[in-house]
């Protein structure tokens, strides 16, 4: 999917939630009523929800803003970072994980963000919907002079500090983290991380850091065939701006991932207890063919899960996935 810039100018008038008529439409962009009805339908074909009422115009079902270099890197406060940024913004891109990866090494932290992903990749090879201008879908790189061995926490402060980040919108009280990096509010699937590391020929490591937050979807009334997911607008009602948001999150990845170099995981795991969805659960927990079942008992200063068996015996986990096997 691609969009011209007339297209992305059409999108930011109907991104007020208005209806617009064709003819305020084309004396906006300087073009006929007819060019924007063509500009219109190929929106439509992409995916674009645009109502069309008629004799009266165009309109989205939902307020849009799209993201905005500008903006993000404004909020962003690059003054005080302690890392140079640069901000690589697409509108359509396959997963802003694989562009990342592939983009060539560099001393800034590498930021790519986009508005649909045709091929968002979640954890275990499975896929992340990723639909049209709704939530935030970024990734970030980071170049680390750092032991490899020692990492194994990072998924969890990243998860910390994206339930920071939300806790700074005052989002709800309820939103936990389920081990390693889900987090979940009712149950229900909020924003998930994917982390790849990179270790290069010079001895430096490469991270990338992939979020999915869903932000402004309906996810009420759009659910997911595979597992039930929710959003901010979900939780509260009301329509965030993903270009603050992506910014904030940017800004708690770097003061977190700074601190996490500096004291591992041990300062944060009075900050992990608070947050910990599975602990006391009855849960499985599947790696690869092996499925261990028990009741979680929390994390080690690793970021391993403890799981103990029927046996009392307990088990130390460094990966694997998760799912609850009843309420106790
Ligand atoms: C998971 O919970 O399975 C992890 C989901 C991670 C999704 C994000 S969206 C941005 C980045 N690009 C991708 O292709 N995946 C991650």
């Amino acid at each position: 999917m691609s969009f011209t810039p007339s297209q992305l100018a059409l999108l930011k008038l109907l991104g007020d939630g208005n209806c617009h008529s064709g003819s305020e439409l084309g004396a906006a962009l300087g073009i006929t009523r007819s060019a924007i009805w063509k500009q219109i339908n190929h929106l439509i074909e992409s995916g674009i929800p645009i109502k069309r009422i008629s004799h009266q115009g165009y309109q989205l079902p939902n307020p849009l803003v799209l993201l905005d270099k500008e903006k993000i890197i404004g909020n962003l406060g690059l003054a005080q970072r302690l890392n140079p940024f640069n901000l690589h913004l697409f509108t359509t891109i396959d997963s802003t994980n694989r562009y990342l990866k592939e983009l060539p090494l560099s001393n800034s932290v590498e930021i790519c963000c986009a508005e649909i992903q045709t091929q968002g990749r979640g954890r275990f090879g499975r896929h992340w919907h990723s639909p049209f201008g709704e939530n935030i879908y970024c990734s970030s790189r980071w170049t680390l002079n750092y032991d490899l061995t020692k990492l194994s926490g990072l998924s969890l402060v990243t998860s910390l500090a994206i339930l920071t980040t939300l806790n700074e919108f005052n989002i709800s009280s309820n939103i936990k983290i389920k081990w390693p990096n889900d987090i979940l509010w009712n149950d229900k699937k909020l924003c998930g991380s994917l982390i790849e590391i990179l270790a290069e020929s010079n001895g430096t490591i490469q991270i990338i850091i992939g979020i999915g937050l869903n932000v402004n979807t309906d996810t009420r009334n759009t659910p997911l065939p595979d597992k039930p997911w929710c959003s901010l607008y979900e939780i509260t009602q009301h329509h965030f701006d993903r270009n603050l948001l992506i910014a904030k999150l940017i800004v708690n990845l770097e003061r977190y991932l700074t601190r996490f170099i500096d004291h591992e995981l041990n300062c944060f795991m009075e900050e992990w207890n608070q947050y910990d969805y599975l602990f006391g659960k009855k849960i499985s927990v599947t790696q690869s063919a092996n499925t261990l079942s028990g009741i979680a008992c929390g994390i080690n200063a690793s970021g391993q899960l403890i799981l103990q068996d029927e046996s009392g015996r307990k088990h130390f986990l460094s990966s694997g996935d998760t799912s609850l096997q009843e309420k106790l």
